[in-house]
């Protein structure tokens, strides 16, 4: 009796640390994914994260949008492993996407773009896989990685030299969201705040005299800290112009 119930009491154990660290080493997240175009998505035309043309070819165009993750526009720029569960139909990499809209779908996490939804498919299954329309996926958060590029700041074509500037970071490597972006006022010598106009666009009417210096609060594990890009943006600032600042998130 004692033997077998110290027996159970070990494979219970044994069962209990094998599910945990399956749990770490998978950490997937069961949901559901449709594309860009299909009958079941209803996704605005223009990125909502405020990307422009970079949210729409940046990962060789394997992007998606995003209901739950968008998270009022902090989860842009996320980077996801979706992969769908169809056997003999779906790769076992599946695909690795960079958030850059807001989308709904029937049940869905993810509206991928065709380019993203083709890569959930082994080679020869791709226009099967179309047919479903919505496939069940798991995903995982993961690091974005933009080799080669440092964080950019775009200045969003509704600014207006010298009256409002609103600004987009590019190129967010790691696992970071921005939650907040601040500009230094050098007469006064502090931070001033600025609002998220829409998406990830942070805006300002009355901008300090350049050259800019921002900075951008990052959520982080357990916390947030702050990024300085130091005189990122030149006195006489252009609208639609993508300055580097010459740092990177990881
Ligand atoms: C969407 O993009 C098109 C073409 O780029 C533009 O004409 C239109 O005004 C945009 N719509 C919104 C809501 O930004
Ligand atoms: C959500 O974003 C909008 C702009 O897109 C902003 O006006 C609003 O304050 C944000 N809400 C929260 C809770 O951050």
């Amino acid at each position: 009796m004692g033997f077998a119930a110290k027996s159970y009491c070990s494979l219970l154990c044994v069962l209990v640390l094998l599910s945990t660290i399956c749990y770490f080493q998978d950490g997937y997240v069961s949901s559901r994914a449709t594309y860009d175009g299909s009958p079941d998505c209803f996704q605005t035309p223009n990125g909502t994260c405020g990307y422009g043309e970079f949210g729409r070819t940046i990962n060789n165009a394997k992007v998606a949008g995003v209901s739950r993750l968008y998270k009022n526009g902090s989860g842009c720029g996320a980077c996801y492993r979706v992969k769908c569960k169809i056997p003999k139909l779906c790769s076992d990499n599946g695909v690795k996407v960079v958030v850059t809209d807001y989308g709904e779908g029937d049940k869905t996490d993810f509206i991928l773009s065709t380019h993203a939804y083709a890569r959930l498919a082994i080679p020869n299954a791709v226009l099967e896989l179309f047919s479903y329309g919505v496939v069940d996926v798991e995903y995982q958060r993961i690091p974005c990685r933009y080799p080669g590029y440092n964080l950019m700041v775009k200045l969003h074509e509704h600014s207006k030299f010298p009256v409002y500037l609103a600004v987009v970071v590019l190129y967010q490597a790691g696992v970071y969201d921005i939650t907040a972006v601040n500009v230094w006022q050098v007469d006064s010598q502090q931070w001033r705040c600025m609002r998220r106009a829409f998406g990830t666009v942070w805006d300002l009417f009355d901008p300090p005299l350049g050259p800019l210096t921002f900075r951008a609060q990052v959520s982080v594990k357990g916390g947030t800290k702050w990024v300085q890009m130091i005189n990122v943006v030149p006195s006489k600032w252009k609208a639609g112009a993508v300055y580097d600042t010459t740092i990177q998130l990881s």
